[in-house]
């Protein structure tokens, strides 16, 4: 399990951008992180990737603080798929995939490409292994860019909004594919669109203002939203 507690992170700016957050992202789940723009979601994506440290408070991962995990590890045990974060522009999709399996973990190279294929055919992409990225649409791009990231097989994914690029039909199977994973890989994913987070996700946390607002089961959390407890996001 995954727990923030007590976090505070400003930018050098003076902009505090996290005030006082506490979470817990459980094993077995899918946590969807809501709220308006500019609430503090992709800077508490940036703290769990380490790229950012909290000012006070800490994180910690199955009770250890993640500062005392050797990177390495750390790296391996989570992943995190940013936002517009897409593809290596000279490498097709299958090497884009295959590129850190095989030269960061020394796997072996047909059985990763066959794994690769694989993982496209499941995301429904599988006809765009052998394509640049300059060839694929945005959507497709966004689906290998995640196809990618599992590729190293994380404990815990972490995706800035994953279907900022798919259609309504893309963004439901998306959902579904998520959920086909989950028993494998625990994601947490920042997200504007209520009704993806309500075919995706288990559980939810409302961020508002550097603030959690809510969280809960996503039943919950949406019937708050709904019920206008809590501000609707536009997306
Ligand atoms: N690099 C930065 N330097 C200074 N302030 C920043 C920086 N990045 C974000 N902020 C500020 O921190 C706050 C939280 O930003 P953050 O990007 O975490 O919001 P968000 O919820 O991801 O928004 P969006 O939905 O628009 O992506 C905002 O007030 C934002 O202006
Ligand atoms: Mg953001």
């Amino acid at each position: 399990m995954i727990k923030v507690e007590n976090v505070q992170y400003a930018y050098h700016t003076g902009t505090e951008a996290l005030r006082d957050v506490s979470v817990a992202f459980p094993r077995g789940t899918i946590s969807a992180v809501l709220g308006e723009s500019g609430s503090g979601k992709t800077t508490l994506l940036m703290l769990l990737g380490q790229f950012l440290r909290p000012d006070a408070g800490r994180i910690t991962l199955d009770n250890r603080d993640i500062y005392e995990i050797p990177e390495p590890e750390y790296r391996r045990a989570l992943g995190i798929v940013f936002q517009n974060l897409y593809l290596f522009p000279h490498m097709t999709v299958l090497e884009n995939m295959t590129l850190a399996p095989v030269k960061v973990l020394g796997a072996d190279k047909v059985g990763t490409e066959d794994d690769a294929r694989a993982m496209l055919d499941r995301l429904g992409i599988g006809e765009i292994a052998d394509s640049y990225p300059s060839q694929i649409s945005g959507g497709q791009g966004q689906r290998a860019a995640i196809a990618r990231g599992l590729m190293l097989q994380p404990e815990y994914m972490l995706l800035d909004e994953p279907t900022s690029a798919l259609d309504a039909n893309t963004t439901d199977e998306f959902a579904a594919w998520l959920r086909e994973l989950s028993d494998q890989t625990n994601f947490i994913i920042v997200t504007h669109d209520v009704l993806f987070a309500d075919k995706a996700a288990h559980q939810g946390v409302y961020l508002s203002d550097g603030q959690v607002l809510d969280t809960g089961t996503i039943d919950t959390i949406i019937q708050h939203v709904r019920s206008g407890r809590l501000v609707e996001v536009d997306g």
